[in-house]
């Protein structure tokens, strides 16, 4: 391994130190802060341009996503690193039908054309910047052809390619994130062998958070469909 993979290892096995460690701070939410109306914005636009049923939430936290896609009929399977989060929600997920699988997003684990999409919100955000295109490659292997990827991400008006989260949702543990420009995400997406790719500005009814504003960090989403030959 050389310094730069040591590097993006280490950041991922910090960020799973952070997330893990605010499991029940997350729990304790209510729905008001959990941006609702922007959520179901994002779900539509990725359920309407699924080719079938078969979903992963990808980094899918406490599943709330896989929660309601499942009730839409979608067969979802959610999987994130951090374990703690699908025994907070075990009883909803089964009722739903929801599987969970643990799963580092870096190293996926499912066969070649299992899904007919992938939805990551918010989770490619944390894949260190030296395994995005490789992470982007394995999703494209994971989609049927035709299939969609869905990623809400962000891009920095400071130009800064990654940035940390000091003590993570108040969980005291650091996270770090990284950002793309839409056309640098657009490139990697094209070579990870996506062939239509389409960029969303979806509003949301939030304010920015103070680190957002002062890094001037952009949301955005993403739908990249996967080409139908090869
Ligand atoms: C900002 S949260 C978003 C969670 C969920 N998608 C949502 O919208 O509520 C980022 C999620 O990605 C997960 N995550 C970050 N890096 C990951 C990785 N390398 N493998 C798997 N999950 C990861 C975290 O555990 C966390 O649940």
């Amino acid at each position: 391994m050389n310094r730069e993979s040591i590097r993006a290892r280490e950041a991922v096995n910090r960020n799973l130190r952070a997330y893990h460690r605010i499991v029940d701070a997350w729990d304790a939410l209510d729905g008001s802060d959990r941006d609702l109306d922007f959520r179901l914005r994002c779900r539509r636009l990725f359920m309407e341009r699924l080719p079938g049923p078969k979903v992963l939430d990808a980094g899918c936290g406490l599943g709330f996503d896989a929660l309601a896609f499942a009730a839409s009929g979608l067969k979802v399977i959610a999987a994130d690193f951090v374990v703690g989060f699908f025994q907070k929600t075990g009883e909803k997920r089964a009722r739903e039908g929801v599987s969970f699988v643990g799963m580092d997003l870096t190293r996926p684990c499912f066969a070649p054309t299992s899904f007919d999409g992938i939805y990551a919100f918010a989770s490619f955000l944390h894949v260190p910047r030296p395994l995005s295109a490789l992470t982007l490659a394995s999703f494209a292997s994971l989609l049927v052809p035709g299939g969609v990827l869905f990623l809400h991400h962000v891009y920095s008006r400071c130009g800064l390619a990654e940035y940390g989260i000091a003590g993570l949702c108040g969980g005291g543990a650091d996270a770090v994130a990284f950002c793309h420009s839409e056309r640098g995400l657009s490139r990697l997406l094209r070579a990870a062998g996506f062939k239509s790719i389409s960029i969303h500005h979806l509003a949301t009814t939030r304010r920015p958070s103070a680190l957002a504003e002062r890094l001037g960090l952009e949301p955005y989403q993403v739908i990249a469909r996967k080409g139908r030959i090869g």
